[in-house]
């Protein structure tokens, strides 16, 4: 089907209180990965193509890959751009038929990153396009836990940061940090409710690899409605790759790695979509299932599809 907006992904995840899985378009067995498994599932589903996508695969070619595989699949299909560096890269991915912005200035003084952040989105609403921003910093692997914790999103700045930009999800500094190889993050919940109840808008949970699962969970309970997982797609991507290459040493045929590869990616995304509670939540003809509440109400009355 068509690929749809950010926008109404993210707001039926929050009104039923789940999470949607975002997950990087790095290449073409990724892609599959992704998608095969997001309709598997019936989850919709974030394709986010990333800065280093963008530098492997150049940006038409990466969301080519993500408009070519969601048109064969009947699950909504998001195409996000992930930790855009500046106006003209979001101006380029709206041309380039992306569904959904991200702009981070999480890197810029306070009044910058509100200024470049409101800029993108007028242009963006204008367009139709939603726009994804960050407050506070989601740290790399190797932060220490002092950096982490001064980098954290501050409740109050985000309602006046949210009110500033008319941005319409917010990526979160709450304890996570990008990159994690091991599954060992706490987040800091309470935080994330105190942001969720000034913001109103639905909060993205950044570097999930690391966090454990407990975690994560209890962030959805608290508001957060897109959770980001990269590295530990990779992972299980690059060990299955791995062992192919060693069993068969003498292959030249590359896709006899990659195949397993991505058979390995597909079960960790099936994993995480269905911790984050995406699975089963569309129709066979395509569309939202009933938020639980409604869902219940026409299961009495028998009318649910
Ligand atoms: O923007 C992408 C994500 O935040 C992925 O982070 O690789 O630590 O899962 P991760
Ligand atoms: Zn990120």
């Amino acid at each position: 089907m068509p690929l749809v907006s950010s926008k109404e992904v993210l707001e039926y995840a929050r009104q039923a209180r789940f999470a949607v899985g975002a997950f990087n378009a790095d290449n073409l067995e990724m892609v599959q990965a992704i998608i095969e498994t997001a309709h598997e599932e019936r989850a919709p589903v974030i394709l986010q193509v990333s800065q280093g996508a963008i530098r492997y695969a150049g940006l038409s070619m990466a969301a080519g890959m993500v408009k070519i595989a969601a048109a064969q699949v009947d699950v909504p299909v998001v195409l996000h751009l992930d930790h855009g560096t500046s106006f003209e890269q979001n101006v380029r991915c709206l041309r380039e038929g992306f569904t959904s912005l991200m702009f981070d200035g999480s890197k810029l003084p306070y009044e910058e990153n509100v200024a470049l952040t409101a800029k993108i989105v007028e242009i963006a609403h204008i367009a139709g396009l939603p726009v994804e921003a960050e407050l506070g910093k989601v740290l790399q692997a190797g932060a220490t836990p002092e950096e982490v914790a001064a980098a954290m999103t501050d409740p109050d700045q985000a309602l006046d940061f949210v009110q500033s930009t008319g941005c319409d999800s917010l990526a979160v500094a709450v304890g996570s940090i990008h990159a994690m190889k091991g599954r060992e993050a706490e987040l800091d919940i309470e935080r994330v409710g105190a942001i969720n109840d000034k913001v109103g808008i639905p909060l993205v949970l950044h570097g999930a690899s690391g966090v454990k699962h407990e975690s994560v969970l209890a962030a959805i309970e608290n508001g957060v409605s897109k959770v980001n997982v990269a590295t530990y797609l990779k992972q299980g991507f690059v060990a299955e790759m791995c062992a192919a290459m060693d069993a068969m040493p003498d292959e030249v045929d590359f896709r006899k790695f990659l195949a397993p590869g991505r058979a390995a990616a597909k079960e960790r995304v099936r994993e995480k979509i269905r911790l984050f509670g995406a699975n089963d939540r569309i129709s066979g003809s395509g569309a939202f299932r009933s938020p639980p509440t409604q869902q219940r109400s026409a299961e009495l009355g028998g009318a649910e599809e």
